[in-house]
């Protein structure tokens, strides 16, 4: 799908989509269909409602938006229609913004608009697929000075959310650690950025021994994937790691309940692999390295068992109490790996990390944990202001004590069925070298869900427009 901005009124369209805003219904319909009487029982411009009608020999699809939509309604409300309205498309369609819409609620539109192409029908026969939407012409016009640059960065957010629910609705067995460095590889030369991956060998003599200790069960070879990006002004230098469980089996603790989900435990990898595709598309004036230790957690005879002592990047010894809690092991060793060898101005990391942060917010918002103040209400407020939420739990010393070990410098689980998202933070903490400015995101209830546009859970691309936000906030 190509979007176009539409500059005369004579090329055909097959459907003309109009938006409203419940209080402005009149002044959009004198602006957008003048003369046309339409009685506020048929059509009122209510959130999730829509009206189809022909008026002069068009056809026109009236989408109501509420008053003051959220962001959340502007999507959907646009994502519905390749989404579900599917039918109604042929050739070409025609979104048609009156002048009351502002540039950032156009680009929701859009975006939610563009998403609606995405369909989880990847292996079907061609016959059972879904309307091909890659040839639909879609045309825009707005009210504002310079449309162009807000189609054309629509696209690119849209085409980056499209990518990590690709990345994390894709099975575990084409999605897998070989295939993460194949889609970094493919970014990297169309982006020109720098890439650098470490298979099992390279791992082992730099050192990342928690990151192997996980891959050992796995017949899949584990990446270490490194990618840079650089603008020539950039104003700051962010570090992102993704936790990228390809599949998480639990290993010799192996998982009892909900395994059928774990293809998305490599959501925070889609995550942060996407928002660098979306950065460097951008050419956001900032210097961004990506951390994705991307690794199946299985079962072999070479898995890793739980008691082992292993060692890590940091240089910390880890008592093994569950194999189950891998997530923060790789993330240890991306971590320290990132903060040794980049030293950004500010980290973050993604993972779906454990049950318990979905225990404490549900599907609601991702658990937020960091050291810095500023860095962690700039994360909230990006957050809100593109609808995905974070919200922050303490990380008080106490906690920290709870993972102390016996044998090594500190175990990966404390055994207890209480504050495992809090605990799991305080793990994580132990591997960052002091840095200053780290966050840490528990996206396990967030990044792979129900709704309203497939049958089963599917990606949900959390994470993407949050970090662009939290980036743009501070150019
Ligand atoms: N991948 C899971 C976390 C998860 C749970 C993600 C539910 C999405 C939905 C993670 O690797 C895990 O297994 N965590 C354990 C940790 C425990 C053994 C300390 C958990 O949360 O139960
Ligand atoms: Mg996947
Ligand atoms: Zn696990």
């Amino acid at each position: 799908m190509k979007f176009k901005l539409r500059n005369n009124n004579t090329s055909k369209v097959n459907l003309r989509v109009i938006p409203f805003l419940e209080d402005q219904l009149d002044l959009i319909l004198i602006e957008k269909l003048p003369g046309l009487k339409l009685s506020s029982s048929i059509f009122s411009g209510k959130k999730d409602s829509t009206y189809l009608l022909e008026f002069e020999g068009n056809l026109n699809l009236l989408v109501g938006l509420g008053k003051n939509p959220e962001v959340e309604v502007i999507e959907k409300s646009f994502r519905r229609i390749l989404g579900k309205q599917t039918d109604l498309i042929q050739t070409s369609i025609y979104l048609d913004f009156a002048t009351i819409f502002e540039a950032n609620q156009i680009e929701t539109a859009l975006v939610g608009f563009y998403l609606g192409s995405y369909s989880l029908d990847f292996f079907k026969k061609e016959k059972d697929r879904k309307k091909d939407f890659s040839k639909l012409s879609c045309l825009i016009s707005t009210g504002l000075a310079d449309s162009n640059s807000l189609i054309s960065r629509a696209e690119k957010i849209a085409k980056a959310k499209i990518e990590a629910f690709r990345l994390v609705d894709l099975p575990p067995n084409v999605l897998t650690p070989a295939y993460l460095e194949e889609w970094a590889t493919l970014l990297a030369k169309a982006e020109e950025l720098k890439l650098t991956v470490f298979d099992s060998k390279k791992a082992k003599k730099k050192g990342l021994e928690a990151f192997l200790a996980v891959g050992r069960g796995s017949a899949k070879e584990p990446k270490f994937i490194i990618l840079n990006y650089k603008h020539p002004d950039a104003k700051f230098h962010l570090g992102l790691v993704g936790k990228g469980v390809t599949f998480d089996t639990g290993g010799l603790n192996v998982k009892t309940q909900g395994m059928v989900h774990m293809k998305s435990d490599m959501g925070g990898a889609a995550t942060v692999l996407a928002a660098t595709q979306l950065i460097a598309a951008l050419k956001l004036p900032i210097e961004l390295t990506t951390i994705v230790p991307a690794v199946e957690n299985a079962i072999d005879k070479d898995a890793y068992l739980p008691s082992e002592v292993i060692q890590s990047h940091a240089g910390l010894s880890i008592e093994v109490i569950d194999t189950d809690a891998e997530g923060r092991l790789i993330l240890a060793d991306g971590l320290s790996y990132l903060v040794k060898n980049f030293n950004p101005d500010q980290l973050i990391d993604f993972a779906t990390l454990t049950g318990s942060s979905v225990g404490t917010f549900g599907y609601e918002c991702g658990a937020l944990f960091s050291n810095s103040e500023t860095l962690s209400s700039n994360l909230q407020k990006a957050g809100l202001q593109c609808a995905e939420k974070v919200w922050p739990l303490p990380m008080w010393e106490s906690y920290r004590r709870e993972m102390d070990s016996e044998i090594a410098d500190i175990k990966n689980y404390h055994g207890k069925p209480i504050a495992g998202a809090i605990t799991a933070a305080k793990f994580l903490e132990a591997f960052i070298h002091s840095h200053p400015s780290w966050a840490h995101l528990d996206i396990a209830g967030v990044a792979y869900g129900d709704s309203e546009f497939s049958k089963t859970k599917s990606g949900t691309a959390f994470g993407v427009q949050l970090l662009l936000k939290f980036i743009e906030n501070q150019l």
